[in-house]
């Protein structure tokens, strides 16, 4: 989209159209983030690198664009409006590059942040159909697997709403897209260097790019926290039941299997909240049960981890169940009593026969 000016404005001389296309590499190599598994059980090498590219246009005057990169869960870069460079976020953030390489992207970078505010103000002026306020959101990546191969993805929303992808060498419209949006495909596409640029940016640039960040991410990418895990009472079960809380954090990677148990059988009914970040980087979830007050024997939450190998956490609710204890203080009340109203009732008895 912010290509679209160049052609617009037949005056724009081409080394500008080159810079404005080169525009894409930072936030292309800026996308990363590793995806460390699926499922459960196999720790998958997966990774991916996703740049967030988040631009706001309140009116004519009034714009900004900010940009925040992960690499799989891990936030690797940010870069605000307010700023002029990108703010590494991690020691490993600019991976296998050398500082000269990072110097060449904060230039290229700037210069794209300039050029797709301007093209986007541009086209406004140039589309009828097209008002203020609006929200631009790109994501662009790549997915390195384990071998030599990668995937990349490059797609735009305007006003929250998917309108474009790079698919192969070009740009498309998705089906939804509204009318005008044709128009600026065809503007996009017509600069065949551009896509060109951005096919070797994706296939090429941001797979080397993500795998330095790996490498160099390494220890910090591959650690593992081990969970603790602790029961409470929920606040609020319905009538006549019981919500059983099993609270787990300080986990990390982010995969956990948590589940509420009655032996080997795992209870559907566990719902778990989502995964919420710790301000130490590892992450906290917690698995409800809601049981009949009566039901609980026997119940334990079972949480398995990376981290854990196979020594699964297993956490029984029986025995601190405090309706136990209030059963036998019940039982010892009622006791007390029967003491007391026996002894009242001997003393009478004593005192009568005394008469
Ligand atoms: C990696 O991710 C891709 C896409 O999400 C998936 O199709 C593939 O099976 C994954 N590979 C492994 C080894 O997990
Ligand atoms: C443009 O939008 C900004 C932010 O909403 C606002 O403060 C400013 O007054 C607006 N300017 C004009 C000319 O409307
Ligand atoms: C965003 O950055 C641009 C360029 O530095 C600046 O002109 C603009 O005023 C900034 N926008 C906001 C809302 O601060
Ligand atoms: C795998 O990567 C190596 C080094 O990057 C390269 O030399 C080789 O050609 C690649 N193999 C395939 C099958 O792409």
């Amino acid at each position: 989209m912010w290509r679209a000016k160049s052609k617009v404005l037949t005056s724009e001389p081409r080394a500008m159209q080159t810079s404005r296309a080169m525009g894409l590499l930072p936030c292309l190599l800026l996308w990363l983030f590793p995806r460390v598994w699926g499922q459960s059980e196999v720790q998958q090498k997966n990774s991916t690198f996703r740049c967030l590219q988040i631009s706001s246009f309140a009116n004519s005057s009034w714009s900004r664009t900010d940009f925040v990169a992960w690499l799989g869960d891990v936030q690797t870069h940010s870069w605000s409006n307010a700023s002029d460079t990108i703010n590494f976020l991690k020691p490993w953030s600019q991976g296998k590059f050398s500082h000269q390489q990072i110097e060449k992207l904060q230039h290229i970078f700037q210069v794209y942040r300039i050029s797709f505010t301007r093209d986007i103000q541009e086209l406004v002026k140039m589309i009828p159909s097209l008002h203020y306020p609006g929200e631009i959101q790109l994501s662009v990546g790549c997915e390195v697997y384990s071998e030599n191969t990668s995937e990349s993805f490059y797609q735009a929303a305007f006003q929250g709403e998917h309108v474009l992808s790079f698919q192969g060498t070009s740009f498309q419209k998705t089906p939804g897209a509204p009318p005008w949006m044709e128009e600026v495909i065809k503007v996009l596409n017509g600069d065949q260097g551009t896509r060109e640029m951005i096919q070797q940016l994706l296939d090429d640039s941001c797979p080397q790019f993500v795998r330095g960040l790996l490498e160099a991410g390494k220890p910090e990418l591959e650690k593992q926290e081990k969970p603790v895990a602790w029961l409470s009472d929920g606040l609020s079960p319905r009538k006549g039941h019981k919500q059983l809380v099993c609270h787990v954090s300080g986990f990390y990677p982010k995969p956990v299997w948590v589940m509420w148990m009655q032996g080997e059988q795992e209870q559907q009914g566990t719902q778990r909240s989502d995964v919420l970040p710790n301000a130490d980087g590892t992450w906290y979830l917690r698995a409800t049960l809601e049981v009949e007050a009566g039901a609980v024997a026997g119940l334990a939450c079972r949480v398995k981890h990376s981290s854990l190998g196979d020594q699964d956490i297993i956490l029984y609710w029986d025995g601190r169940d405090s309706s136990v204890g209030i059963i036998i203080v019940a039982v010892l009340a009622v006791a007390g009593l029967l003491v007391f109203l026996g002894v009242i009732y001997w003393k009478r008895h004593s005192y009568q026969s005394i008469q």
